[in-house]
């Protein structure tokens, strides 16, 4: 089958598309043949290598790390689903293989594609949606009538985030270009802040939670805008302690590691009196079959920005890496 297989860390040319065997289903896998990939940021940063710390990949590896199928087999232990079953998943972060004509799945992380969706539709749903729920619901415990500040809301993430937060009854104010500020208030949002010509700080409310996507100095201008006791949430900045023993099950070295390099960013969120959590998702089918289920009462729109044909994966990579996309970028494999 071909495949996106990273040979070396470092830039573009350390990936390639390459004929490599099928991979063999493990008893609670699922073999799909896979229809469509999403794209996303951890796919350029995994290539440059920034994520061996935590993953440790032995190379050569079967980049992607969500897909929409049809299932071809199934492991002996495999309960849920059969084949023929449509199928949509973000794989587990050690196993990757998306990008390729068939990848394997365990079946807990998997859940059925939502009916009406096209496979490339259905490819840009696992990793940003789950990401979006999982800080908004979950870590944040968003509620009815709460003021939430979303950085980044017209890239993949974002665009679920807008209207997940909605769906949870909040008023939402985000951070978006020009470019970007008519794609959010379509999903909902309330207040946009252009991020070109504002500052952060000058959003003229205080907020109840904060999703951040873009880190750096819009992660600390979020600070000043938190109402005291109030919880940001970031996927962009730096990992923290807890990263280490809720997300990634690592020992103390890994946390300590955390605590070191989060140490500043720790630091101003006290002194402002709020609390910093860095989240890395993880795949669950059973929320994804939610996200599904949001898709199919029309509660949650999937924006795809571009999708390009498997042999041009390269040229979609380098897109996401631009990181101008508007919701989400996919490849199609036939
Ligand atoms: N930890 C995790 O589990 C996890 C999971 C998912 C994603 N992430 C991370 O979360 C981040 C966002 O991911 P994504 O998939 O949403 O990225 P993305 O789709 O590449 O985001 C692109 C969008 O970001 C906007 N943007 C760029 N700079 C901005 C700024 N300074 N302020 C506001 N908007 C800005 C761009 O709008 P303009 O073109 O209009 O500027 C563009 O529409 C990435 O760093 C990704 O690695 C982490």
């Amino acid at each position: 089958m071909r495949a996106y297989v990273l040979e070396h860390f470092g830039g573009p040319e350390g990936a390639r598309l390459i004929d490599v065997p099928s991979p063999a289903p493990r008893p609670r896998d699922i073999l799909v043949d896979v229809r469509a990939a999403g794209l996303n940021p951890v796919d350029f940063k995994f290539r440059q290598g920034k994520l061996r710390a935590i993953l440790r990949p032995k190379l050569p590896f079967v980049l992607g790390n969500e897909f929409a199928g049809e299932v071809v087999a199934a492991g002996s232990d495999v309960t849920r689903f059969r084949v023929g079953d449509r199928v949509f998943a973000r794989v587990a972060k050690d196993r990757a293989g998306a990008f390729a004509e068939q990848a394997c799945v365990d079946e807990v992380h998997a859940a059925h594609m939502p009916r009406d969706l096209d496979f490339a539709t259905a490819a840009a749903v696992p990793l940003a949606g789950l990401t979006a729920l999982q800080a908004l619901r979950d870590e944040l415990g968003v509620k009815p009538g709460q003021n939430v500040f979303i950085s980044g809301g017209a890239g993949g993430v974002g665009t679920f985030a807008i209207q997940i937060a909605k769906s949870l009854g909040a008023h939402v104010t985000t951070t978006a270009s020009r470019r970007g500020e008519a794609l959010v208030r379509s999903l909902g949002c309330d207040e946009v802040i252009d991020y070109t010509s504002q500052n952060v700080s000058n959003a003229g409310r205080r907020f109840d939670a904060g999703f951040d996507l873009i880190g750096g100095k819009t992660l600390e201008q979020m600070f000043e805008i938190m109402k005291p006791g109030t919880k940001v949430v970031s996927v962009a900045a730096l990992p923290e302690p807890q990263t280490a023993i809720k997300d990634l099950a690592g020992g103390r070295a890994l946390a300590a590691m955390f605590w070191i390099v989060s140490y500043g960013i720790r630091s101003r969120a006290r002194r402002a009196g709020i609390s910093y959590r860095y989240l890395f998702m993880h795949p669950d089918g059973s929320e994804l079959a939610q996200l599904a289920e949001l898709i199919e009462q029309g509660r949650l729109k999937v924006v795809v920005d571009k999708t390009y044909p498997f042999a041009e994966i390269s040229e979609a990579l380098a897109y996401v890496e631009r990181g101008r996309a508007k919701g989400k970028v996919v490849v199609t494999m036939s």
